[in-house]
């Protein structure tokens, strides 16, 4: 297996362009089951999810190129599951089942099953989804669902759910009647999928607010679209200057969708500049200990959780760190603690008490954004740090090793 290997204590300079969204680019890929023939995505990031969902399209029956632009054409679907082979490797591929049990009727997808963040179960879609009509029966690990015509439904999430949103609101655009979402997920990924479905003939409203109203169209066609900047990928390296001392700009985001992060990376000392598409992180003062509270959208996004702790590790207090939306989010702390980070967790709180320096040792990833944590604490590390285990990097970064190579990073894949 392969490692990064990052020689630290390097303050980067430079420019990072930030590719297409992860957990925009997946639903949009699900989204093409729900019309035939072909759909066309541009800046879809080149990751291991992304050819997981394609894997999955193409056992379908999708025909799916990734060259500059994505195409699927689903006009020849003929398979309506998603086998445990390729979900257990990706939860996203639950994102199918909406999509096939509103076009097709019938759909089989295997539970997800648990993942290294939590139990991350799928009650709230297959609830929403028996609200609109659809039977559903779970055997051998299995979700077996089908419908004769999906009908409209008034459902309220008992918590916010991104992927639940997304699954139901697709499922939605092909019911008989009008569908509201209640309590629904506002991040921009979710307003990105609504974006798609309208410009393939669904009616939708609310998108991005807490109450999404969809009404049901006969059936819609395809479109093409273009996949919103990864703002995780940008707020990580937005921490990685402020956690080098460097300076760094980041061309091709959205800064509005950061908002959260650059309050509290401000408060800690990285200054923050917005310019158009491009914004920069720098810092030349101490780094100021900070708490936080993850939060769905527009709050402080969980999936910058751990990127944040490594830069509270150095920082010039004490830092609360609490993680509201999973409940075992924290299997970077251990790891941090071989680089020398002082951290104690308290239930669903990590307390972290900022040292002077951290120290480069070898320690592996156990989830995707926890090996990012990783490196941007081994990029601040004196000394060398290697970490194992990156395949979990490799499923949301894209080249990752390049990017902060080229603003001056010493860091280099060693294959294992
Ligand atoms: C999405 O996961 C993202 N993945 C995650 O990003 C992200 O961390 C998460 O949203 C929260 O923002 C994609 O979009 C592909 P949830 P999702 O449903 O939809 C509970 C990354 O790093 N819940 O919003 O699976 C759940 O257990 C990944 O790119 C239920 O109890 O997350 C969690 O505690 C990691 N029942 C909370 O809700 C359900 O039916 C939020 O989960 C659904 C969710």
């Amino acid at each position: 297996m392969d490692r990064l290997v990052i020689e630290g204590g390097i303050a980067l300079h430079g420019e990072i362009p930030v590719s297409g969204a992860k957990n925009a680019a997946l639903p949009l890929m699900a989204a093409a089951l729900l019309a035939a023939g072909s759909h066309t995505l541009h800046n879809v990031p080149r990751l291991r999810d992304i050819r997981t969902m394609q894997a999955l399209l193409g056992h379908m029956g999708a025909v799916c190129d990734h060259g500059d632009a994505m195409t699927i054409d689903t006009g020849n679907i003929h398979t309506l599951e998603a086998p445990y082979e390729l979900v257990k490797t990706m939860r996203a591929s639950v994102l199918v089942l909406g999509p096939l049990v509103a076009r097709y009727g019938k759909a089989r997808v295997s539970l997800p099953g648990g993942c290294a963040i939590g139990a991350r179960p799928i009650n709230l879609h297959l609830k929403g989804l028996e609200q609109m009509g659809v039977d559903i029966t779970l055997e051998h690990g299995y979700v077996s669902a089908s419908a004769r015509r999906l009908r409209g439904a008034a459902i309220t999430f008992d918590q916010v759910t991104v992927t639940g949103t997304e699954n139901l609101m697709m499922a939605a655009t092909l019911a008989d009647g009008v569908t509201v979402l209640r309590n629904a997920a506002r991040e921009p990924e979710v307003v990105a999928v609504a974006e798609y479905l309208v410009q393939m003939g669904a009616r939708i409203e609310g998108a991005g607010t807490a109450e999404i109203t969809i009404e049901g169209r006969p059936a819609l066609t395809p479109g093409s679209i273009r996949v919103i900047p990864d703002r995780i990928e940008a707020g990580t390296y937005l921490v990685a200057a402020g956690i080098t001392g460097g300076r760094l700009t980041l061309t091709h985001c959205i800064p509005d969708h950061l908002e959260a992060l650059a309050q509290k990376l401000s408060a800690a000392g990285v200054r923050i500049e917005v310019d158009g598409s491009g914004i920069t992180a720098s810092r030349s003062e101490p780094i100021h200990s900070q708490d936080v509270k993850t939060w769905p959208y527009p709050g402080f996004p969980t999936d910058m959780q751990a990127q944040f702790m490594a830069l509270m590790t150095l920082g010039d207090g004490v830092s609360i760190i609490s993680e509201q939306i999973f409940e075992n989010r924290f299997m970077h702390v251990l790891e941090l603690k071989r680089l020398g980070a002082d951290i104690e967790l308290d239930g669903r709180s990590a307390v972290v008490r900022g040292i002077r320096e951290l120290s480069g040792a070898p320690v592996m990833a156990t989830d995707l954004r926890a090996s990012a944590s990783l490196v941007l604490a081994g990029l601040a590390a004196r000394g060398k740090t290697e970490i194992s285990r990156i395949y979990h990097l490799d499923r949301g970064y894209e080249t990752i090793e390049r990017k902060l190579a080229a603003v001056g990073a010493r860091i280099w894949r060693e294959k294992g």
